[in-house]
């Protein structure tokens, strides 16, 4: 059952003139507990009845008689203030939890339904620095989210594995490189070729025209350009795959740009066919002059493609091989324009699903002292900072309990979980800094705190070791500390729709810290394991619902919820 959804009905019956909906949407949470738990304003109600709020308020709470879960009704000012049943509430959301267990949030809204999240999609031959971080780790979340929800999900790493970096990566290797070197540290050695490159390029200029032969080399199938190509891609791969087997994540496609390399001609046909293909100083264009967008580069001087030309024909290829009925593309907010053209081009091209692709974007990450950038080869590597977090988690664990059991998998979990959480902390957008010492901080609001306070219900639930039933009294968890701690198990589902719509995964993130601080309030305030053994009994079943959410919450980051730290 849902509260809110009851109050709203309640309150349905007494206003026609709104939908069911609206009423839903209108009511509020009071700011303190002796308010009430639910609060409908009746401002907007004023010019509807002509009458002043406080006056309809008191009306409509006249009117509307305590019963199911609802067990008070009163006017306050303009609002109708209603009050749950608190042993209701307990009753409800224990039941679900307890019964659903690891299902406790999922549904099938969106069964039959294909999403495709084209996340992480790093550069080959460059490396996979702090940066990229937030493409990966929010893009997960989301796959996690839509996924529990019976959305059919698509991963996709549209891996950077072409373009003319790569002859400038050629030519470089042809002339410093050695091959022995790269394969014993591929990615600093690839990225050493291309910061030297470009640092020579500044003083011959020829090396650049020298790059781009090679990539046309490249795009027309040259064996020797080919087996570099194939081979800087493979030993990136190596190393990407080890900063996703750290993080746990998977794709399902690794189908990057090379991969639409010979699915290019037939895009720049049907741009043509339609007649929006424009020459320009000998390049061609989709001139977007009347959407206020600067024109899209569909192929340069010598023929080659770009970025763009491929990202056509990657949402191309995604429709007609999946038959999305939507594609996220979760990257920087750097790239809104690019993103702006691709829609605009593909809706010009009369393709009516272009507006189901979503640029989901976030801000930058910074260095704390200069930004980082790739030319000058100043970088975090991710793959570093997850080790040291990990190393830092595995040195606090030994020295509160130097016999601990399985460091290093808990240290892992914890201490990759603590990079993880503080991503998807913030909302998407909002630019940050990187900081050695905020990533590897474990006090606060930190992915520790809340996998800390996971282990801490699973402790308890040890030391008790009886079994965990929801035949209980539900009256004796309707006290103020059980009810703020129900309350938010309740809202998990709300939280997952919201964070979906709004493809937010830190609204999860503020779910769990909701529930973890809730929790250890009333874990503050209340002994768990009393003589009492109904006493006893339900606050086990609390304990247990919350670990549960806790977990389940997690799991949507992308985190583990270890049960011993
Ligand atoms: N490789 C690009 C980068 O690192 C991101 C690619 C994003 N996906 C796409 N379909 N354009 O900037």
């Amino acid at each position: 059952m849902d509260f809110k959804l009851e109050v709203a009905s309640a309150l349905k019956e007494q206003i026609e003139d709104l939908t069911l909906e609206e009423i839903q949407s209108y009511i509020e949470i009071p700011p303190n507990k002796e308010m009430g738990d639910y609060a409908f304003p009746c401002f907007k109600l004023a010019k509807i009845f002509r009458k002043a709020p406080n006056m309809i308020a008191e009306d409509i709470a006249g009117k509307i008689e305590p019963k199911g879960s609802i067990s008070k009704v009163v006017q306050l000012g303009g609002y109708v203030n209603f009050f749950v049943d608190k042993s209701k509430l307990a009753e409800t959301v224990i039941n679900k939890v307890l019964t659903e267990k690891e299902n406790y949030g999922k549904s099938e809204l969106g069964k039959g339904k294909t999403v495709v999240v084209d996340f992480s999609s790093p550069n080959i031959a460059k490396p996979f620095h702090i940066g990229h971080i937030r493409t990966t780790v929010i893009g997960n979340a989301l796959y996690k989210i839509y996924n529990s929800q019976g959305y059919n999900m698509v991963r996709i790493n549209h891996l950077g594995d072409y373009g003319t970096q790569f002859g400038k990566l050629i030519v470089a290797f042809k002339l410093w490189g050695d091959k022995e070197t790269v394969e014993s540290n591929p990615i600093p050695e690839l990225l050493k070729l291309y910061v030297r490159f470009h640092d020579e390029a500044e003083v011959h200029p020829e090396m650049e025209d020298e790059a781009r032969a090679w990539f046309t080399k490249l795009e027309n199938g040259d064996e020797e350009a080919k087996a570099l190509w194939q081979w800087f891609r493979d030993e990136s791969l190596k190393e990407f795959s080890r900063v996703y087997d750290l993080l746990d994540i998977e794709f399902d496609s690794y189908a990057g740009e090379s991969f639409y390399s010979d699915k290019m001609d037939r895009v720049i046909d049907l741009i043509k066919e339609k007649g929006l293909l424009e020459e320009s100083e000998g390049t061609n264009i989709v001139n977007l002059d009347a959407y206020n967008l600067t024109p899209a580069l569909i192929t340069k001087k010598d023929g080659s493609t770009l970025y763009m030309t491929r990202d056509l024909a990657a949402a191309i290829y995604r429709k007609e091989t999946y038959d999305f009925d939507k594609c996220l593309y979760v990257v920087g907010s750097q790239q809104a324009l690019h993103f702006q053209q691709l829609f605009k081009v593909l809706e010009l091209m009369g393709y009516e699903w272009s507006k189901d692709l979503v640029h989901v974007p976030f801000g930058m990450v910074a260095l704390e002292s200069g930004t980082m950038s790739t030319r000058k080869g100043r970088v975090v590597f991710l793959e570093d900072v997850l080790r040291q977090a990990i190393e830092k988690t595995k040195d606090i664990i030994l020295t509160k309990n130097p016999n601990a059991e399985n460091v290093d998998e808990i240290a892992k979990q914890v201490g990759v979980g603590a990079v993880v959480f503080q991503e998807l902390s913030n909302s998407r957008i909002k630019d940050y800094t990187f900081s050695w010492d905020k990533t590897l901080s474990f006090d606060g609001e930190t992915g520790p705190y809340v996998q800390y306070t996971h282990a801490r219900c699973c402790a308890v639930l040890r030391k008790a070791n009886e079994e965990v039933t929801s035949d209980i009294d539900y009256s004796l968890l309707s006290d103020e500390g059980s009810s703020e701690v129900l309350k938010v198990i309740e809202s998990f589902n709300k939280c997952i729709l919201a964070s979906m719509k709004k493809n937010e995964p830190h609204i999860v993130t503020r779910f769990v810290l909701d529930l973890a601080q809730a929790f250890n309030k009333f874990y503050h305030d209340n002994p768990i394991l009393v003589d009492d053994a109904e006493l006893r009994k339900a606050r086990l079943a609390l304990v247990e619902a919350t670990r549960q959410s806790i977990e389940n919450g997690l799991a949507l980051l992308g985190m583990h919820a270890p049960h011993k730290m």
